[in-house]
């Protein structure tokens, strides 16, 4: 059989002959495919302009593009721990990259959820975000990727933040002055997505994917959707949650102790303050988590969330001996 095969009219990659085309699983807002060629694979991502969910929202594939950007700029800084980035279609909006063989990785996700946590991967994970913060720090990537922070506002501020007003007007207040932190501390190139579905681990190896919401912004953003995600995990998998609560601290610890680029003391408040409405946000905002499914846990996340914003100043490892 003699079939041409082909993907966004594409039916060769780097001459090399297009013989099979699948998709892989992806989240819900690109295409993503296997395409074996001849001698290689690759993946090939596009950004779509209507996000698979239930209610119509729509943002910018333009996203493709940033995606490409950071890859490009990471592989620099951190290059075992980046997929190669072959070449971003600007016609097409389409990125081809390195296919990571995934039987030498696992999800991070799915490892949390299975309880197992490996403190050594998730510090070191910790260590690279704050890398790749100090790195990409400059007025020349500020200029590429600001440009950009309107995805950002439409993706992330928008359906997790100002959500919340909706089901908690009294945290207006709250919420309000969060974004602002979040709108004028642009200290440096945020991934914006920086949670465990993201991230392919193996032994001392992680791996970062899904960059498309890259944008100039506040770290603190980062370093938090990683810390929410696992609290989420802490609380709901019922497995080794004395391991959980040591990584948390340790993440914690580790990225914010080293800031360099502004007052160490600054970052902690910020983070300490968005982490609260990150956590409603995965309850009550535009995009829940998928595997929190009754009232009664969701509630509990609802007052861990709640107290935290009651209690000013909290202390973070005293708020994780606790959970
Ligand atoms: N370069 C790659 N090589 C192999 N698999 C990949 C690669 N990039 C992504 N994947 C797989 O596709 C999934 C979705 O990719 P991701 O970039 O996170 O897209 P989405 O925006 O759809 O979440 C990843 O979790 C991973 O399993
Ligand atoms: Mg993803």
């Amino acid at each position: 059989m003699n079939k041409k095969l082909s993907i966004f009219g594409l039916s060769e990659i780097k001459n090399e002959k297009i013989i099979n085309v699948e998709p892989l699983k992806g989240g819900v807002s690109c295409e993503i495919y296997k395409v074996d060629t001849t001698t290689n694979s690759y993946c090939i991502k596009k950004a779509l302009k209507k996000l698979r969910v239930e209610k119509d929202w729509y943002a910018d594939p333009i996203r493709s593009y940033y995606e490409y950007l950071w890859l490009k700029k990471t592989k620099k800084i951190i290059p075992n721990s980046i997929p190669k980035v072959i070449s971003y279609n600007r016609m097409k909006n389409y990125l081809i990259i390195e296919y990571l063989n995934m039987s030498k990785y696992s999800n991070l996700k799915e490892d949390l959820l299975k309880g197992k946590v490996d403190l050594n991967n998730l510090n070191k994970l910790a260590k690279k975000l704050l890398y790749i913060h100090k790195n990409l720090k400059s007025n020349y990537n500020k200029k590429i990727f600001q440009p950009h922070n309107f995805n950002f506002i439409k993706l992330r501020i928008n359906p997790y933040l100002l959500e919340l007003n909706k089901t908690y007007p009294e945290l207006k207040k709250y919420i309000n002055a969060t974004v602002n932190l979040l709108r004028n501390n642009q200290h440096t190139v945020i991934h914006a997505d920086f949670t465990p579905k993201n991230i392919l681990v193996s032994k001392n190896k992680q791996i970062i994917l899904d960059a498309e919401t890259a944008n100039y912004g506040d770290p603190s953003f980062d370093i938090v959707s990683l810390i929410n995600h696992l609290i989420i995990k802490l609380l709901f998998v019922n497995k080794n949650k004395k391991s959980f609560a040591l990584a948390l601290k340790k993440i914690f610890n580790t990225y914010h102790s080293s800031v360099t680029w502004e007052e160490k003391q600054d970052i902690i408040e910020r983070s300490k303050t968005l982490l609260p409405l990150m956590i409603l946000a995965r309850v009550d905002g535009k995009s829940p988590v998928e595997y929190i499914k009754n009232n009664k846990e969701k509630n509990k996340l609802r007052r861990i969330a709640l107290d935290l914003i009651k209690i000013q100043n909290y202390d973070f490892d005293t708020f994780v001996n606790n959970l």
